[in-house]
């Protein structure tokens, strides 16, 4: 794939690499804005997949085979480079390969949560978190005795620090928090999130799902315990994910699942544990997936996530001025000028987010509508739900135009 040497994305070289894009729907091309959803994938990553299945496929770690070797050296590797991505020092050590950000979060919750929160202990986090990581904590804490507290968001959609204050005290545990929502693009203070945790010796845990794909990311200057984050949006494929957890934390914590791979010695009493990240990795792995998440991580590496990062809060500024024109839409979230993820959801006055989603599908143009896994913050909001448009590298400002002028067009049929 061709970049240019400038400052900003060659858009029209990636989208080269993304042939999906080409499709039409009765005679309209398709414009793709359900990115916060799920990533396209470009070629050289549906290449490696393709590739692995061609020449490699194998069990890992249980063949002494030629293949079985390739295929584990492949797998152990990309644990490496999906550390790198994200500025783990401590390589495939701090690195858990999951399913997608669900599983890291759910990890960590059963086998630190269930063992180390119990009665007058809280799990502190927002109240813009995805579903992801809300359910998960409210029932680990049912089932510890540990409450959950919610930072508030004010009106603008950015968190209340000075609530963070009062509510990250001795008695907190662990502090979960979203990096960039995927409902309001707010992009949180995790840094300081994590200094706070840290200053009560609480863990922090950082939703990376909506940063990981659209901005540089280093776990060790933000200072996170965890970090979580979903192949599939980030260009790489579906069923395969990361959990960066630090050394030592991942090497005391108990296994999440039992079987296979994750041991190192079993007797009929009783059985001790592999190193990590195996530990955390029972069963056959997603060998494929995570060997073509490495390929992702180089794609992006190779465009640049600065770049990326630019790329995505351009588009979102020119959503948001386009949207602007309009006096019956709603925005959610930061305003323009401020710093905002790649993402816009949005309530057209007298027009249900399904329906307008449903026109829009029929200008082959494709947003998200429902609460985006984020009910209890659209109940704050007093909405049921809203559309949400979100860009990724291939986007450009034209697909913008082409979304402002069919929203226009449903607005005025259901007038
Ligand atoms: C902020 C956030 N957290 C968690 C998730 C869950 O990701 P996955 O479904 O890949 O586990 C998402 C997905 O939309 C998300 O946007």
């Amino acid at each position: 794939m061709a970049t240019t040497e400038s400052e900003t994305l060659d858009v029209a070289a990636i989208r080269e690499d993304f042939p999906i894009l080409e499709r039409e729907f009765g005679g309209e091309q398709l414009v793709y804005l359900d990115n916060a959803a799920t990533s396209q994938t470009p070629e050289p990553v549906v290449e490696t997949i393709a590739d692995y299945y061609r020449e490699t496929n194998a069990n890992i770690h249980r063949g002494l085979h030629q293949l079985s070797q390739e295929a584990s050296v492949a797998y152990e590797q990309a644990h490496d480079r999906l550390a790198e991505f994200v500025g783990a020092s401590g390589g495939r050590k701090e690195l858990v390969f999951t399913r997608n950000t669900t599983e890291g979060e759910n990890l960590v919750a059963y086998s630190w949560g269930l063992s180390e929160l119990g009665p007058g202990d809280t799990v502190v986090t927002t109240e813009m978190e995805h579903h992801a990581s809300l359910v998960t904590w409210q029932q680990i804490a049912k089932r510890t005795g540990a409450d959950v507290e919610f930072i508030r968001v004010d009106e603008t959609g950015h968190l209340d620090m000075e609530h963070a204050k009062e509510l990250i005290t001795d008695d907190t545990q662990m502090v979960s928090a979203v990096h960039i929502s995927n409902t309001l693009g707010t992009i949180n203070p995790v840094a300081e999130l994590c200094e706070l945790a840290d200053d009560h010796d609480a863990l922090s845990f950082i939703d990376g799902a909506q940063s990981a794909p659209t901005m540089p990311v280093d776990v060790e200057e933000m200072g996170a315990d965890f970090y979580a984050f979903s192949g599939h949006k980030m260009a790489g494929p579906t069923g395969i994910g990361c959990l960066y957890g630090r050394e030592e934390l991942l090497a005391e914590m108990d296994p999440f699942n039992y079987g296979g791979e994750m041991i190192r010695r079993v007797t009929y009493e009783d059985a001790t544990w592999n190193e990590v990240p195996w530990k955390f990795e029972a069963g056959t792995p997603a060998i494929a997936q995570g060997i073509a998440l490495a390929a992702a991580a180089d794609y992006l590496d190779d465009i640049g996530m600065e770049r990326v990062e630019r790329h995505e809060r351009e588009l979102a500024e020119y959503a948001l001025e386009r949207l602007a024109e309009f006096d019956d839409i709603d925005v959610f979230g930061p305003g323009a000028g401020e710093p905002r993820g790649g993402l816009v959801a949005f309530d057209v006055d007298g027009v249900h987010a399904h329906d307008l989603s449903e026109v829009l599908n029929d200008y082959s143009i494709a947003v998200r509508a429902g609460h985006h896994c984020t009910q209890p913050l659209h109940d704050k909001f007093g909405v049921t739900a809203t559309a949400r448009a979100s860009f990724y590298i291939y986007n450009t400002e034209s697909e913008i135009d082409a979304l402002v002028a069919a929203i226009d067009d449903a607005r005025q049929l259901f007038a």
